[in-house]
């Protein structure tokens, strides 16, 4: 039992991410920070989901879902900015959790982190290959539809017939695709991804800017169309259930704190990167929102591309175009940054001796994680081909929703066990900030279908059960007892 309560002191922690086996080197600045911020959150959230919530849950008040998700995140992010200057190592949420509530409840975290990492990377994954697809078919070229849907789906075929998919192929292309580039090297996917954060920030802020011109103010009322009698159909519980499903647009500013050991002065780069960045996109998205339900009748939202069918009332063919592309390459920078994530938690459990050693081992010549990178791009790229994005939206967000809870109470127990450690970033107003994030997020969490709910308790069983059959035995921590 007490190796189960065992926490790792966050002076170990830190020293022994300094060893030379397992050194990185700090080559992030806060603009690259900060646009792997904005990699990873905006993408499926406001391409994708923004018209299914419009349509389905809110109407034009899809507005007041941003703002409340951006609220309950905003709590978080400054959890998340302290706890990843007083912890400046790779590991996320896992790490701090090792650190404060020990080694089991660490585990448990490292092993929910894959449904925001692993499976949100699948999920993005599914919605470029639904981009890519919708960009081919502007250009005239048609793929099979049973190669482009996840397994089982019910596909139409050119000649009006009905089949089911086999497997969606680019989405599982872009994993691989995007795997290769993160073994090659950290610099150098860094300074792509900051190329297409810019890409897709143009493309955000162009809709936005020529779009505010074709906005139709009678399409805005009713502002909050009514409840239709059912809970999160339109009304005051549409725009709580639009806050539970666009949350998802708002994951990705945690990813950030995964560069922390990468980051040439993470004291004052990490509050920038994580808060700038859900700054700038919190501001987007709920303009990208306002304007999209001015254009088109919030009804007629719910389509796989709402952003580029807004841009169709605006007449201008070739800047249809223009937004798909750049939507694609939004897409493609949040699949980097999560795959990217998700390889970094891997390597420190492994580290730690939770997972194989080999997991964290670092590539002679090029310094990155290749071997755990390689696993985690083949079993992304395997469920992106096979699993629908509804499913995996939803687990997404409920893993997500966990792990910021957890990042919350951590900040609380820190402070009360060891209040006067330097903190170069400090959380205002604790212990109410972080307790109205936890609060924040169980409401978001309460807005999920209990289908969701069961299927993370299926997931953190098999999960002791793995900690139980091997982690438990191999952890340094309990070695060294
Ligand atoms: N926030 C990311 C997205 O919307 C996960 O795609």
């Amino acid at each position: 039992m007490k190796s189960l309560l065992a926490r790792k002191p966050v002076a170990d922690i830190i020293a022994a991410a300094d060893t030379p086996g397992r050194r990185v080197p700090k080559v992030l600045g806060p603009v690259s920070i900060a646009a792997m911020g904005v990699g990873a959150i905006i993408g499926a959230g406001i391409f994708v989901l923004t018209g299914t919530v419009a349509a389905l849950n809110a109407g034009p008040a899809i507005v007041l879902s941003f703002v409340l998700a951006a609220i309950a995140c905003a709590f978080v992010g400054l959890c998340y900015a302290e706890l990843s200057t007083f912890v400046p190592v790779a590991g996320s949420t896992y790490t701090y959790t090792y650190a404060t509530l020990g080694e089991l409840a660490a585990w448990v975290i490292g092993w929910d982190l894959i449904l925001e990492y692993a499976m949100g990377g699948a999920a993005v994954a599914v919605g470029w290959s639904g981009y890519f697809n919708g960009l081919l078919g502007m250009l005239g070229v048609a793929l099979p539809p049973q190669w482009v849907a996840a397994t089982g789906q019910a596909v139409v075929l050119s000649d009006g017939t009905t089949t089911t998919a086999v497997a969606n192929l680019p989405a599982a292309a872009i994993v691989l695709l995007i795997t290769a580039l993160l073994v090659g090297g950290t610099r150098e996917s860094a300074r792509l991804n900051n190329i297409m954060v810019a890409v897709k920030l143009t493309v955000v802020v162009a809709f936005i800017g020529l779009g505010v011109f074709y906005v139709n103010g009678a399409n805005w009322r009713p502002f909050i169309p009514d409840n239709t009698g059912e809970f999160g159909s339109f009304g005051v519980s549409g725009i709580l259930r639009g806050a539970s499903i666009v949350f998802f647009a708002y994951i990705g500013f945690d990813a950030v704190s995964n560069c922390a050991q990468e980051a040439r002065r993470p004291q004052r780069d990490m509050p920038i990167g994580i808060l700038g960045s859900l700054g700038v996109s919190t501001v987007l998205y709920i303009l990208v929102a306002g304007v999209l339900t001015g254009l088109v009748p919030y009804a007629e939202l719910n389509v796989p591309d709402p952003v580029a069918k807004g841009v169709r009332v605006m007449g201008h063919e070739w800047f249809s175009l223009f937004i798909a592309l750049g939507a694609l390459i939004g897409l493609t920078t949040v699949i980097l940054v999560l795959l990217y994530g998700q390889s970094r938690i891997f390597a420190t459990m492994a580290n730690d001796g939770l997972l194989p050693p080999v997991v964290g081992r670092l590539h002679p010549r090029l310094r990155t994680p290749w071997i755990s990178q390689i696993s985690i791009g083949l079993v992304v790229a395997t469920v992106a081909a096979v699993a629908p994005i509804d499913v995996l939206d939803e687990l997404v967000g409920v893993g997500t929703l966990f792990a910021f809870i957890l990042v919350c109470v951590a900040v609380i127990y820190l402070r009360a066990v060891d209040p006067h450690a330097p903190r170069p970033f400090r959380v205002p107003k604790v212990p109410w900030v972080p307790l109205l994030g936890i609060l924040s997020c169980l409401g978001l969490m309460s807005g999920l279908a209990p289908t969701t709910w069961l299927r993370l308790v299926i997931w953190l069983a098999i999960g002791l059960v793995v900690y139980f059959g091997y982690s438990r035995f191999h952890s340094r921590l309990f070695t060294k007892q």
